[in-house]
Parts: structure tokens; C-alpha cells; sequence
């Protein structure tokens, strides 16, 4: 019977094999920031290679752009995260400690209060009884506050008001405050989108489960710009393409779901999104990515608060209109976190406890490991040749310590999904034995094969 998977099983794993590290361990960790290991950073480009792969180079609608962090402060004004983008904060007078309204609300009582004014929250939290603070139990709380997210700095030696900046919240605003400089740089023609990878920063009040909610994160964002009143329909589309990605590599159909937003959940900027929900082993469903109808709100801002034209000019029909925007976001940590989830397995193997990571070929952290059964020659040799001559496309693991079964087993917890063993059958019959991570089927193939059936094994 396969155990349940906990976060603490997860975190110890990811630190054990290499995955995730609390950042600064040395020193004591900082909450709230983590480090990717050797395995981790592998796994997460592979995540955001994957996403790039499909939302841009499989398609013809679509280009990339990298914008800075740190942008004009102006682009918040416009955007409405100067004055919007706050959660409620709420400080218990008993232990000096801040919450999100939110959070404490809705834990002590089950009631969702997202949207809600302060004065709203603040009457609630000292009507019920059952609020408390969950440091010491104190019910003696200051008035709920705005609390804005963003990070702020300063460019330049003086720490003076103008010259305050902000770390981006969301790569969004890159790709909309770019949104002329593509249109008279390219040929794209609407409906197109433009995508982007990027790290984005929210001085979150309440981080935590792990790589879920951090203060520093990346962001995978595509705005896709569209005639006004195709908008709903490309919304649709997007939200099961988006969809579809994540059961194409192999996440768990009944832990995936999509879920409207209700209107107080929803973004300033939007008029529907909808979620896609990962059942997560804290608290259970939580949101994974967000697709949402953006309208033209972002483009009439930046319009008005730049004055330049923001349009498109459609040749066809003759008219300039400005595009409505659908925009799937998501940060490959929390998708890094919900494949690991799904893919942790702990399962009995001839006897034996085995924990295997049947992640997806496409995002296994290294797609193969070649095992010479012997150290000495010409086995080690003929290994050495098979390795050098694989590696380079993808990572690849040459490992000559320890029993074979012991190497399968390092292999399984990282997560590779094909082992190729040479032998000294090899010597004389030149074929080697590739076995499979998840059904353990051995299968031998000449070695001068191997190169091109891990590629379709991979590619699959
Ligand atoms: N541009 C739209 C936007 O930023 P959002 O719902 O605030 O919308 C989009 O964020 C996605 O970014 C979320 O669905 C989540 O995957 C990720 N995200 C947001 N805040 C995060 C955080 N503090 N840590 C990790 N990921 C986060």
C-alpha cells in the first residue's frame, strides 16, 4: 500500500537528495526563501523549459520577451498596484505578531472574507470568540490595515522619496508596457500573445508551505492579446490548454481541478478568472495557476498614464481598437511542488521499501544513468564510451559504486526514469540493458540503439 505523502516527508526528501535547501542554512535559514539544489535546479528548468517549449516554440501566435525587474514607478500607479495591491493585515497586541485577516479568520471559523474592507474584517474579528491569535490564544488585536506588497527600494546612492522603485510583483506589466515595441518590431498580427519567465517579489504577510508561498518566486505569464468580444472564447481555450499541459506530463487527474473565482476573490483588473486548483497535502485544494480575463484594462492604463497610443490597427477591417488580454500565470515553484508531490512514491519491491520519483521523462532532473557492472576494463571502458557519448543532449548519471540494486535505487529516488547497464555479455554481443524506472521491465538493445531510443523514450 502506497503511504500517504506529508510536507514533511517532502521537505526532508528535497533536502536529503538535493532538490530544495532553506536558503542561508548556515547562518540559522531565513524564512521564506529556499536555495534548488543540483536535482532541483534541473527539475525546475525542465518545468519552465517544458512550459516555454509548448506556449511559444510549438505555436505561431506567439513570441518572448524578457523584461527588467525594476521598472519605472509609474508602471504600478498605472497598473493599480500602488494603490491596490494589499492584503489585510491584522497585529495581535499579545505576542506582537501579524497575520493576514484573511488566514486567521477564515482558519478559525471556515467563513471566506476575501474582498472584504478593513472595517469589515476588524468587526469580525472582535464579534467572534473563536478568533484567536495562534501564538498564546490572545483575542486582543489592533485594527485590521492595508498592507501593501510590494518591495521597495531605491535606485541610485540617495534614499530619497523620487527615487524610490519597486521589485516587480508579477512579470505582467513587462510584457503590457512592451506591448508597442512588439507590435512595430515584429509581424505579429491579433490575436497573438507574448510570453515571459522572470523572477517577481511579494512581501508576503503570511508566507509558508514550503516552496508554495515565498516572498521571491518566478513567474511563468503569457498575455495574449484579442479582439473585444473573442475574449470569452479564448478564455475558454486557455483554461484547457492550460489544463491539458499539466495531465500531457502526468499529474494526477483527480488531484487537478479548475475552480471560478468568485467576485471578491477576483484580481482589480479582472472580469473572470478562473483557477486551476492542485489538491496539496496541507490544507488540500489550492490554487496552482490563475487564468484570467484582463479586458483592456492594463493597456487603457499604461494609455493614459503614458499618453502614448497603445492600439492595434487591424489592415483588415480597417480599424484601430485596443485588445482585451487573456493571461494564464503561474510560478514553476508551485508547479515543481505539486510534480513532486504527485510523483513521491513509496512502494514494496521484492521485500524490499523502495521510494521512487515517477516524474515525467520530460522533467525527471536526469533522463539516464549508466551503471558498468564491473570497475574494470573493457566493461568500465564500453560504459565511459555509452556515457560520453549521451551526455551533452540531456543530464546524464555514470555511477560504478556499489551493488546494482543500490544504484537502482539511488536512480529511483532521484527520479531517472531509464538506467542502461553495461555488461559482460556486452564484451562480446555489443548490447546493453536499459530498464525502465516505473514497470521495471529489462529490455536489451544493441548499444550502438541507445542514443535514439532514449530519445523516444524521453520525447515519448
Ligand atoms: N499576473 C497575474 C498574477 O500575478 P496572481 O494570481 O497574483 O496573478 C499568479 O499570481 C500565479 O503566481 C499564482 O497562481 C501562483 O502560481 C504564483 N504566485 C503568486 N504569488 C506567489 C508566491 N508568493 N509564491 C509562489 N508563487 C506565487
Amino acid at each position: 500500500m502506497p503511504e500517504t505523502v506529508t510536507m514533511e516527508k517532502i521537505v526532508a526528501f528535497c533536502k536529503r537528495r538535493g532538490f530544495v535547501y532553506q536558503s542561508s542554512e548556515i547562518y540559522g535559514g531565513i524564512r521564506s526563501s529556499y536555495d534548488y539544489g543540483p536535482l532541483g535546479v534541473e527539475l525546475k528548468r525542465n518545468i519552465k523549459e517544458e512550459w516555454w517549449r509548448r506556449m511559444v516554440h510549438a505555436r505561431e501566435d506567439m513570441v518572448g520577451l524578457d523584461s527588467a525587474i525594476i521598472m519605472h514607478p509609474k508602471v504600478w500607479e498605472a497598473s493599480g498596484h500602488t494603490a491596490t495591491f494589499n492584503d489585510m493585515l491584522v497585529e495581535s497586541r499579545t505576542s506582537g505578531r501579524r497575520y493576514r485577516a484573511d488566514h486567521l479568520i477564515e482558519d478559525a471559523t471556515g467563513r471566506e472574507v476575501e474582498g472584504l474592507s478593513p472595517e469589515e474584517l476588524t468587526e469580525i474579528i472582535e464579534g467572534d470568540e473563536r478568533i484567536k491569535d495562534p501564538a498564546d490564544g490572545g483575542r486582543d488585536f489592533a485594527p485590521v490595515r492595508p498592507f501593501n506588497l510590494m518591495f521597495e527600494t531605491y535606485t541610485g546612492p540617495v534614499k530619497s522619496p523620487e527615487n524610490i522603485a519597486y521589485l516587480r510583483p508579477e512579470t505582467a506589466q513587462g510584457i503590457f508596457v512592451n506591448f508597442k515595441n512588439v507590435l512595430d518590431t515584429t509581424r505579429v498580427k491579433v490575436p497573438f500573445g507574448i510570453a515571459q519567465i522572470g523572477k517577481s517579489f511579494r512581501n508576503e504577510i503570511t508566507p509558508g508551505n514550503f516552496i508554495f508561498r515565498t516572498r521571491e518566486f518566478e513567474q511563468m505569464e503569457m498575455e495574449f492579446f484579442v479582439e473585444p468580444g473573442t475574449d470569452e472564447e479564448w478564455h475558454e481555450y486557455w483554461i484547457e490548454e492550460r489544463f491539458n499541459w499539466y495531465l500531457n506530463l502526468g499529474l494526477s487527474e483527480e488531484k487537478l481541478r479548475k475552480r471560478e473565482q468568485t467576485e471578491d476573490q477576483r484580481a482589480h483588473y479582472a472580469t473572470r478568472g478562473v483557477d486551476i486548483e492542485y489538491n496539496y497535502p496541507f490544507g488540500g485544494w489550492s490554487e496552482l495557476e490563475g487564468i484570467a480575463n484582463r479586458t483592456d484594462y492594463d493597456l487603457k492604463k499604461h494609455a493614459q498614464y503614458s499618453g502614448q497610443r497603445l492600439e492595434y490597427f487591424d489592415q483588415a477591417n480597417n480599424k484601430s481598437f485596443i485588445p482585451y488580454v487573456v493571461e494564464p500565470a503561474v510560478s514553476p515553484d508551485r508547479i515543481m511542488l505539486a510534480f513532486l508531490v504527485d510523483a513521491y512514491t513509496e512502494e514494496e519491491l521484492n521485500g524490499e521499501r523502495r521510494t521512487v520519483l515517477k516524474l515525467h521523462p520530460r522533467l525527471a532532473p536526469t533522463k539516464a544513468a549508466v551503471f558498468p557492472l564491473s570497475k574494470k576494463e573493457p566493461v568500465s571502458t564500453i560504459a565511459r564510451e555509452l556515457y560520453d557519448d549521451l551526455k551533452g543532449d540531456y543530464r546524464i548519471f555514470y555511477d560504478d559504486s556499489g551493488s546494482i540494486g543500490r544504484r537502482y535505487r539511488r536512480q529511483d529516488e532521484a527520479g531517472t526514469p531509464f538506467c542502461v547497464t553495461v555488461d559482460f555479455d556486452t564484451i562480446e554481443d555489443k548490447q546493453v540493458t536499459i530498464r525502465d524506472r516505473d514497470t521495471l521491465q529489462q529490455e536489451r538493445i544493441p548499444i550502438q540503439a541507445v542514443r535514439e531510443r532514449l530519445q523516444g523514450l524521453i520525447s515519448g
